[in-house]
């Protein structure tokens, strides 16, 4: 089990600007655009700084400035490479600051922001505990903690039983996707963290025509292709049948989405005034 995600900070150019594309083409896919407003929508992000943790090329930063208004916000990632296509397109967001660390280790002091939001970061990181322990020793008390992630052991790309699409789907999740069913847990991982759970639930991402549900089938492939598990024949006719399926059938797959809301709360000296 790899995770191209996992390892960015040390990638090459090519990936790192691969991964730019992929990240586009999700915010891109009207599925996907849909799902992220409504949880967005469901948060309060103003009133306070806010910390995007993973913000990668920055592709949900324009809205987070909008919608946190006055209020400063700060997007973490490990990627360098990243972080400067993140700058490049966000030059006009005079409220936005951006910095590469590591999320298991937050550069900033103990209640500094008033909303943190992982948006597909969990599943990539190797030690969820810490993460969200950063996370929330970071919070303003009183603050939320949100997060929106796959739950990507639920990634179904077949019309039938035994179908090669999700052999390919398989393949991409192994190369990309660290952990692929510990975003089922959020509930319980945050309320271990000192965080009081407000919202927590699931949205079904259906892909039909989309260039984001491609590249997962590309990925997929070209990680087979790339092993030597399959040849170039194959891989062309694979990657043509999920756009067939999206022409024809109007379906290509469905991914779970896991999301959790939560505040963090007093501890017992801060309650009672102490
Ligand atoms: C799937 S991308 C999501 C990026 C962004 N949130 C978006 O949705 O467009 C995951 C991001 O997390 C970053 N990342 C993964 N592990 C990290 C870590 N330990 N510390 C900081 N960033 C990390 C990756 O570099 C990548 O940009």
């Amino acid at each position: 089990m790899s995770d191209v995600f996992s390892s960015l900070a040390t990638s090459g150019r090519e990936t790192t600007q691969q991964i730019a594309s992929v990240l586009h083409s999700r915010k891109q896919d009207p599925e996907q655009h849909r799902m992220l407003q409504r949880f967005l929508t469901a948060l309060e992000v103003t009133g306070g700084p806010l910390l995007e943790i993973g913000c990668g090329s920055g592709e949900l930063l324009t809205d987070l400035c909008d919608r946190a208004g006055t209020a400063t916000v700060v997007g973490i990632d490990h990627s360098l490479d990243l972080l400067k296509t993140a700058r490049q397109a966000q030059s006009t967001s005079g409220n936005l600051r951006l910095l590469a660390a590591d999320a298991h280790r937050l550069p900033f002091g103990a209640e500094t922001f008033q909303t943190v939001l992982m948006y597909t970061l969990l599943s990539h990181t190797p030690d969820i505990p810490s993460v969200l322990r950063e996370a929330h020793r970071v919070c303003h008390t009183g603050g939320q903690v949100a997060v929106l992630d796959g739950d990507y052991a639920s990634a179904d790309f077949s019309l039938g039983e035994n179908d090669p699409l999700n052999a390919c789907v398989a393949a991409w999740r192994a190369h990309y996707v660290l952990n692929t069913h510990a975003l089922r847990s959020l509930p319980r991982l945050l309320q271990a963290d000192g965080f009081q759970l407000t919202q927590s639930g699931a949205h079904t991402y259906t892909a039909a025509h989309s260039a984001y549900a491609f590249t997962i089938i590309d990925r997929g492939v070209d990680t087979m292709l790339d092993s030597g598990t399959i040849g170039k024949d194959l891989a062309r006719s694979l990657k043509d049948e999920a756009r067939r399926r999206a022409h024809e059938e109007g379906f290509v797959g469905s991914i779970t989405y896991r999301f959790a809301v939560a505040r963090k709360r007093p501890t017992a000296r801060n309650a009672t005034g102490a």
